[in-house]
């Protein structure tokens, strides 16, 4: 029998279509990014954010920055989820609960710190971490919508720099990508084709 995680995943798609009545509650935004929050990150930095843009308003303004794609105004909400330039300084704070716990040695701790700070002392790496780890963050709310039964579609069609401006993003961060959630529509292209393993896969 097929696990319902694995059926989700085979079943998700990229939707395009949503109904435009429908909404979410603030506790069902929370859900989603409390799901997506779960996603990992390097020395768990959780260097993301999430911008959940509800109000007719807001998904207009975002809209015009978005080349006009009605789903982000016919969605429920629209996330604009940011990565946050890795701070290394913060590290003991995201772990030192767990080290307290007994998990972790305190050493471990301040070896992350320094590891992330000879790291992304080199700022494409920086950068790239931040775009990681909001990947991860959309695929994981992806997941969560669907496992809730709702749909998503997922965009990089925006003006980035608009975006960073019209909602007022830091110096340390970067929209990485859009993702709409809602109810779906009637109309939705089914999963497109995947290219075949042997083209994807090498095992060694
Ligand atoms: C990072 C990313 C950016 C995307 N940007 C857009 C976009 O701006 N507009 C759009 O309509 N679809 C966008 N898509 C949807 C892709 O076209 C879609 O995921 C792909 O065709 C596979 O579709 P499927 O997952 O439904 O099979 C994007 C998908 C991803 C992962």
């Amino acid at each position: 029998m097929t696990s319902p995680a694995i059926a989700l995943i085979e079943r998700r798609v990229s939707a395009n279509r949503f109904d435009a009545g429908h909404a979410l509650t603030d506790a069902e935004i929370e859900e989603l990014v409390r799901l997506a929050t779960r996603a990992p990150t390097a020395y768990n930095l959780q260097n993301w954010r999430f911008i959940a843009l509800r109000s007719p308003a807001a998904k207009a303004r975002l809209r015009s920055l978005a080349y006009g794609q009605a789903k982000v105004s016919e969605a429920a909400v629209t996330f604009i989820i940011c990565g946050v330039l890795p701070d290394h300084a913060a590290i003991p704070q995201r772990l030192l609960p767990f080290a307290k716990a007994g998990y972790m040695p305190t050493s471990t701790v301040l070896a992350w710190q320094e590891g992330a700070r000879a790291q992304y002392a080199d700022p494409q790496r920086a950068r790239d971490e931040a775009m990681r780890s909001a990947s991860l963050g959309a695929a994981t709310l992806i997941y969560a919508a669907e496992a809730l039964g709702l749909a998503s579609g997922p965009m990089v069609g925006f003006d980035a720099e608009g975006v960073m401006r019209e909602f007022g993003l830091g110096p340390n961060e970067m929209p990485v990508m859009l993702v709409a959630v809602g109810r779906a529509a009637p109309g939705n292209w089914p999963q497109k084709p995947r290219r075949p393993l042997a083209e994807v896969l090498e095992i060694a």
